[in-house]
């Protein structure tokens, strides 16, 4: 058994789990930067991670009821992310791949949300809808890669909710409130449905639900007509993906899965296909250590480990950029 400590540390939160290559979740524990207002700072945020950081791998190895010694592979959040944020969690992970004498493995955020989605489903080969703060991707396995085969083309629908929260005078993170809004909201007010080919754009939706509440419509009708409109362009989008892939199963993972109308919604939509559907648990959904170190399971598997020296930080890493060898 290969046992390996994953550090999550792309933007806002800092988490440190330890999986084995069993794929059992031994511990899991995170901690996100809640800014009192605004949007999140960069430095702010590898602050946070630098203070906070050292604490959480220790709970994580007292979590999982292990020693140190007993940790067979460091894993990290290579990219796409932050840069201070990348930075800051990939010293913390070189220094203890050092200490501890283990390979390093540089893991790519976007495919571990996969991963550990694939994981806990059992699924082999979905359509993945990977929603979040940073992304909105339609995914899917072809030719040794994580394809795109669609997304947005300006803000992720993650950002999009937190950006109208923030308008609204909701606190960060803002999906939960407009979610728990949208279910006492009825009445529907249109707003921009933008689909282009396979991409989506939240832009235009944004700004016009923002003048809507300017203009003093109630706040949880436009809450319900921001959701079905943002989740209706994914569901299409989703749809598409599913038909000319012909595959069977369909996964929801980001943070923003941990909504449950956008769950029911794709649900409708892999149901109608005859697809199996899993969205990822709430606990696994967002930015956490465990989806990092059990992808970094399956690529010490196949030999992917790093250098100290060739293990710089990937800012702009894209999903389809990683050749997913464990696949083949
Ligand atoms: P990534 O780096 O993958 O883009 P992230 O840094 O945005 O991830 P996540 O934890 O994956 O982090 O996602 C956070 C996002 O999920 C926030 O935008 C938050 O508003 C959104 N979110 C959380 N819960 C819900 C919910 N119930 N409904 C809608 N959105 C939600
Ligand atoms: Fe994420």
């Amino acid at each position: 058994m290969t046992i390996c400590l994953g550090l999550e540390g792309t933007a806002h939160s800092f988490g440190a789990g330890i999986v084995s290559s069993e794929g059992l979740v031994l511990s899991n524990v995170w901690d996100m930067l809640r800014p009192d207002e605004g949007g999140i700072h960069p430095r702010e945020a590898s602050q946070h991670h630098a203070y906070l950081g050292p604490l959480l791998i220790r709970q994580s190895i007292d979590d999982a009821g292990i020693s140190p010694k007993q940790i067979d592979i460091i894993a990290f959040s290579q990219g796409p992310g932050l840069g201070p944020c990348l930075r800051t969690t990939a010293t913390m992970a070189r220094s203890l791949s050092l200490h501890l004498g283990v390979p390093l493995i540089g893991v790519n955020h976007c495919v571990a949300h996969i991963e550990i989605g694939s994981l806990e489903s059992g699924f082999n080969d979905p359509v993945t809808i990977y929603v979040s703060g940073g992304n909105s991707q339609v995914i899917a396995f072809a030719g040794g890669r994580y394809r795109t085969f669609g997304e947005t083309l300006d803000i992720a629908i993650g950002n999009m909710l937190d950006v109208f929260g923030r308008h609204v005078g909701m606190r960060f993170p803002a999906g939960p409130k407009v979610e728990k809004l949208a279910k006492m909201g009825s009445t529907y007010h249109t707003l921009p449905y933008s689909v282009k080919g396979m991409d989506i754009s939240y832009s235009g939706m944004l700004t016009s639900a923002r003048r809507l509440f300017d203009e003093g419509l109630p706040l949880d009708d436009i809450c319900y007509s921001i959701q079905e409109t943002a989740f209706g362009m994914l569901a299409e989008v989703a749809e598409r993906a599913i038909a000319h892939t012909k595959k069977n199963e369909v996964l929801l993972t980001g943070g923003v899965a941990r909504n449950n109308r956008l769950t029911e919604i794709l649900q409708g939509v892999a149901d109608r296909h005859g697809a199996r559907f899993h969205r990822v648990s709430p606990p696994l959904a967002g930015d956490q250590g465990a989806m990092i170190a059990w992808t970094g399971i399956l690529q010490y598997g196949v030999g992917d480990t790093l250098e100290i020296s060739s293990s710089g930080v990937l800012p702009k890493w894209r999903t389809d950029e990683q050749d997913i060898g464990w696949k083949e």
